[in-house]
């Protein structure tokens, strides 16, 4: 069942989707080399700690870190570790979740390392831009499938595919609300889209095949073929004539 939210939840959800804004303004140009992931972790906690929120997935399901660090060929759900350092030419993906007021806003951002190749800026690119070819259907009356079906078309289309088994989802006082949101399948598809709907959009793209690997950690999966993939997320709200984004910061249009 998929929950409609009231004008009040969704100001709630704007809060917690602030937080998450704020963890990326953060980040930005502070990634550098030399880092761990856990250090990626630790600015991240602290920004939605000391701005009243909880990081969502810090015990979710047993997931043992307060934001998701997935490094190069890691797809989603990379642990935070001392141990693992970033170094020059990686991709970082940094997946954040803080929940206030009982209301939690999801989004993802990739960011690289240093000085990067040029084909991995364009995968990076590619990525963010499938999630606003996405959100150009995103409207009361259209299909879910159609938000599905432009992201795949557009990644696709540049060389890249879709991962599989991880997709976005429908958000709220939950992390994980009904419906799925796939990143891949046929326009025309899927529940209506109605206003009040709140969803994580999170295109997972792969440089090369979207077969994947789950590491031994449980959590960590991986493309089999060891090539790059990159995340983008965002949690929306459907309006009556289009969609707003919620993990945005206030003085953002
Ligand atoms: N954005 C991811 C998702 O929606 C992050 C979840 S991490 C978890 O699945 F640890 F909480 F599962
Ligand atoms: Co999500």
């Amino acid at each position: 069942m998929i929950i409609i939210k009231s004008p009040r939840e969704i100001e709630l959800m704007k809060k917690a989707g602030e937080v998450v804004a704020k963890v990326f303004k953060a980040l930005e140009g502070n990634i550098h080399p030399g880092m761990s992931t856990q250090d990626v972790a630790d600015i991240s906690e602290k920004v939605i700690r000391s701005n009243g929120a909880y990081p969502t997935f810090l015990n979710y399901s047993g997931y043992p870190g307060a934001v998701c660090v997935s490094v190069n060929d890691e797809i989603v759900h990379g642990i935070p570790s001392k141990k693992r350092i970033l170094r020059d030419g990686d991709i970082v993906s940094v997946d954040v979740g803080a929940t206030l007021g009982g209301y939690i806003g999801d989004a993802c951002r990739t960011y690289p390392v240093g000085i990067v190749k040029e084909s991995t800026l364009r995968l990076i690119e590619v990525t963010k831009q499938s999630f606003f070819e996405g959100c150009k259907f995103a409207k009361p009356g259209n299909r879910l499938g159609d938000i599905s079906h432009a992201i795949q078309e557009y990644c696709e289309k540049n060389g890249y595919s879709l991962i599989r088994e991880y997709t976005g989802h429908g958000v709220g006082s939950h992390l994980h609300e009904d419906p799925y949101v796939p990143n891949y399948g046929p326009a025309g598809s899927g529940p209506l889209l109605k206003e009040g709907m709140t969803l994580a959009i999170e295109p997972m793209v792969a440089e090369g095949h979207f077969a994947i690997r789950l590491m031994k950690d449980g959590w960590t999966a991986k493309t089999r073929d060891g090539k790059l993939s990159c995340h983008y997320e965002n949690s929306i709200v459907i309006t009556k004539d289009g969609y707003e984004i919620l993990t945005k910061l206030k003085e953002e249009i």
